[in-house]
C-alpha cells in the first residue's frame, strides 16, 4: 500500500491530518462504546454514501452485536469543494425503521444539513430513535444544530479528504485523513 508520505509527496496538495493507526483505535473505541450502548437496541445502521463508505466498514467490524445495515445516498448540486445548501438525496432504507433504533453513520459533519435532510426524511418513516455516528465532526462550519452522538475526531474548519472523503469525488481512497492546503 502507498504509504501517506509518498502520497503527500507526489501531490503537494495536502498534509497529513489523521494517520492510519490514529483512525483505527479510534474507529475500534467507537464500536466498543456503541456495541455496549445499543447491546439491547437491535440497531440498524444507515450509511450515508459515499463519505461513508470506508469508516462504515471499519466501523461495523468493531461492534461486536448483530446490526442490520441499510444506505441512504447524499449530494450537494456542485462538485466544488464548498458544498451548496441544496440537499439531494436518493435511496433510502429497505426495511420498515418504524419503532426501530437507527444510528445514523456519516464521514463528515460540515454545516449540518446533509444530516438534518436525512433526519427530517427519516422522522416519517417513525424510527424510537436516531443517533448521529460521524467520523469526522467540523463544530465551526455549523450552519444548523445536529446532535452528534459518537464522533471520531472533532476538527477545524479546513477541507479534508480520504479515508472515504471526497475533493471533487477524488481522493476516497487516501487510506488516511489529510488537510488540504491549496
Ligand atoms: P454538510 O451538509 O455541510 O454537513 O456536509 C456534509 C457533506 O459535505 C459531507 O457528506 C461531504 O460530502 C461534504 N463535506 C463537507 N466537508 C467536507 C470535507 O472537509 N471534506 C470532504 N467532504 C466534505
Ligand atoms: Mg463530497
Amino acid at each position: 500500500m502507498k504509504s501517506s508520505e509518498e502520497w503527500v509527496k507526489e501531490t503537494r496538495k495536502f498534509e497529513l491530518l489523521y494517520p492510519q493507526d490514529k483512525i483505527s483505535q479510534r474507529i475500534k473505541e467507537l464500536g466498543q462504546e456503541i456495541s455496549h450502548d445499543y447491546a439491547e437496541r437491535d440497531p440498524i445502521i444507515i450509511g450515508v454514501l459515499k463519505g461513508c463508505v470506508i469508516f462504515l466498514a471499519d466501523l461495523i467490524r468493531n461492534i461486536s452485536i448483530p446490526v442490520e445495515l441499510e444506505f441512504i445516498s447524499a449530494s450537494s448540486y456542485n462538485e466544488h469543494l464548498r458544498a451548496n445548501d441544496e440537499v439531494l438525496m436518493t435511496g433510502g432504507p429497505k426495511v420498515s425503521i418504524s419503532g426501530r433504533h437507527i444510528l445514523l453513520v456519516e464521514g463528515v459533519v460540515d454545516s449540518g444539513q446533509t444530516v438534518r435532510a436525512i433526519i427530517d426524511r427519516l422522522r416519517f418513516l417513525e424510527p424510537a430513535t436516531i443517533a448521529v455516528v460521524t467520523l469526522l465532526d467540523k463544530p465551526g462550519c455549523r450552519k444548523v444544530e445536529v446532535d452528534i452522538a459518537y464522533r471520531g475526531f472533532e476538527t477545524g474548519n479546513d477541507f479534508v479528504i480520504g479515508f472515504g472523503l471526497d475533493a471533487a469525488q477524488r481522493y476516497r481512497n487516501l487510506p488516511f485523513i489529510g488537510r488540504v492546503i491549496e
